[in-house]
């Protein structure tokens, strides 16, 4: 099952939740796979992984067709493995939009496809880059579910909208997976804020089965994390491990009822 972590807002969390969450499905025993498509590979530097110029990346994947099997590497955490990204992604969206060839959002759909990567694992997350570009629009093509990670502020909210469309024109498209949304998460949430609060309200209220019930407080665990390059759930106990760990069971009940609905729908 693939998840893209996308919203085109930067520093909202998608790096964040990709590896803790992928951490703590991994945990449970499940075999998960993390695809860092943004050229500041955060995911790749957050999972330990140190990429030389010589090592296979996302981008040999996506302009070379290398099978992606080839640019996999094992992690510190049993169980997880990592696609990594790096600086050569920072041109994708410019080589991809100049593609002649093939449809343009298609080509990470097609590679999975045809390597049929994602039945060997049991999730697969893909995190995107801040943008709204070609590689995000890659990523949502390929996934059937999309988590949107954001803020309890204003600008967050207003930008809400966009991320939508973003999510239903990849649905529309129709060259890849069908996607849908499986939920906006609230990270680096302030709970002692008035104004979190309410936006966190107003939020809920909109969209409200689209909300994840669970929300990431601000905590220090999550820097002090990413210094260590280790998940929370590697350091002492904190509000950001709970989290995750409340946010691990949200998204397995979530996938599951989505896709018991999809089933009855489909009439399987
Ligand atoms: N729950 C949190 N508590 C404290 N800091 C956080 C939290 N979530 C994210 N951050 C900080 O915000 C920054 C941006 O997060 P990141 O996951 O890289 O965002 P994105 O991938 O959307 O750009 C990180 O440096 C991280 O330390
Ligand atoms: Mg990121």
């Amino acid at each position: 099952m693939v998840t893209a972590v996308f919203n085109h807002k930067g520093g909202v969390g998608k790096s964040t939740t990709t590896v803790n969450l992928a951490t703590g499905l991994t945990n449970r025993g499940y075999k998960v796979l993390v695809v860092d498509m943004d050229a500041q590979h955060n995911a790749t530097d957050y999972l330990g992984l140190k990429v030389s110029r010589s090592d296979m990346t996302i981008y040999d994947v996506l302009f070379d067709g290398l099978d992606p099997h080839k640019a996999i590497y094992s992690t510190a955490i049993e169980g997880l493995f990592c696609l990594p990204a790096s600086e050569r992604m920072i041109n994708a969206s410019l080589r991809l939009n100049q593609d002649q060839i093939a449809i343009p959002s298609a080509r990470l759909f097609s590679s999975f496809k045809k390597f049929a990567l994602s039945s060997e694992y049991d999730y697969v997350f893909l995190d995107c880059p801040s943008d709204l570009d070609a590689v995000s629009a890659n990523a949502l093509n390929a996934a059937e579910y999309c988590i949107v990670p954001c803020f309890a502020d204003r600008f967050s909210k207003s930008g809400l909208v966009n991320v939508v469309t973003a999510i239903e024109k990849a649905a529309e498209n129709g060259c890849g997976t069908e996607i849908s949304l499986l939920g906006i998460l609230l990270c680096n949430f302030r709970s002692m804020t008035k104004t979190a609060k309410r936006n966190l309200e107003e939020i809920s209220s909109a969209i409200p089965e689209a909300t994840f019930q669970t929300v990431i407080r601000q905590s220090a665990a999550i820097p002090d994390s990413i210094e260590i390059c280790k998940p929370v759930s590697c350091l002492p106990k904190s509000p950001a491990s709970e989290d995750f760990e409340k946010l691990t069971t949200e998204f397995l009940v979530r996938t599951n009822k989505i896709a018991q609905i999809t089933k009855l729908a489909s009439g399987k």
